[in-house]
């Protein structure tokens, strides 16, 4: 396995497995990572000939107020974790090369950019979709994994890609959890031990909610309501929002049917955390 840092040496190095008939997988990661990551690399590394995993803190994904600076970097770590899921290459450029001075084209997919996540993260989509296009431009990978944990993001990706017509098949791999539940995510070392035991609520607010659809439950402010509650009871947690949405546009559900995406934002204590919990009736309901 190798570390590439220079743009140049990925394309070159990306159109040369290209041009011999290989088949590129690639995970975009800002490293620190963790086994929701392993699994999106594993899964690359049983579909493809190649597999690049990037590394990068992408700073126009932070607004200023947020954790860009404190976010944690361990690539020595990352590196003995990629190895180890047999990747053939980390990616890993600099800001300056990525965005240098007098840098200016940015990628906005309106409307579902705006919503969840994006009511009070309002530049984080645009961020998103911009380093992934260069990304997506600099590997020309033949599949891309992505984390159901991130599902407005694996949306707007998807939806990206089909209006640029960037020829990449996006795959989005399942949500991988502690064993109490609280979905994998770099930032939840940020929890003190007791905000770690408490940010279960999230999980266990969705699972009510699964449960409440199972039992035949449709309306939407009835199980938003009840995932308030739970969620309310803890002293630590702050709800950012919750919402249930068309997985596809990601427009507000009243009556749950087919398939549709239950998402939730919480503060336990500084740390904003995000889940969700797709629901298909046809094959859950
Ligand atoms: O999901 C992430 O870690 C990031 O948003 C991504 C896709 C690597 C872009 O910086």
């Amino acid at each position: 396995m190798i570390v590439i840092r220079k743009l140049k040496q990925i394309y070159s190095s990306c159109q040369k497995y290209k041009n011999a008939g290989k088949r590129i997988g690639f995970v975009a990661t800002m490293g620190t990572l963790h086994p929701g990551h392993l699994s999106l690399i594993k899964k690359a590394r049983k579909e493809n000939d190649i597999v690049i995993v990037s590394i990068f803190v992408n700073p126009s994904q932070f607004a200023p107020s947020e954790d860009f600076k404190k976010y944690p970097r361990n690539l020595k770590k990352d590196i003995v974790l990629c190895k180890k899921e047999g990747a053939d290459i980390i990616f890993a450029p600099e800001a300056k090369e990525m965005y240098p001075a007098g840098y200016r084209t940015f990628v906005d997919v309106s409307e579902l950019s705006q919503c969840l996540c994006g009511k009070s993260r309002p530049m984080h989509f645009r961020g998103v979709a911009t380093v992934v296009l260069k990304l997506f431009n600099l590997v020309q990978p033949d599949t891309a994994y992505f984390g159901q944990k991130d599902a407005q993001q694996a949306v707007i990706i998807k939806k990206m890609v089909a209006d640029l017509n960037v020829p990449v098949l996006i795959k989005v791999m399942p949500i991988v959890r502690e064993g109490d539940g609280l979905a994998m995510s770099s930032r939840n070392r940020y929890l003190s031990p007791e905000e770690r035991d408490e940010a279960v609520v999230l999980s266990r607010a969705l699972k009510e909610a699964k449960m409440m659809i199972k039992q035949g439950e449709r309306n939407t402010d009835i199980i938003i309501q009840r995932m308030r509650g739970i969620i309310m009871r803890k002293k630590i947690a702050k709800i950012d929002y919750i919402s249930i949405v068309y997985l596809d546009g990601l427009n507000m559900v009243s009556a749950i049917s087919d398939k549709c995406l239950i998402a939730l934002a919480v503060h336990i204590g500084k740390t904003r955390l995000i889940d969700n919990a797709i629901i298909d009736l046809k094959k859950n309901g």
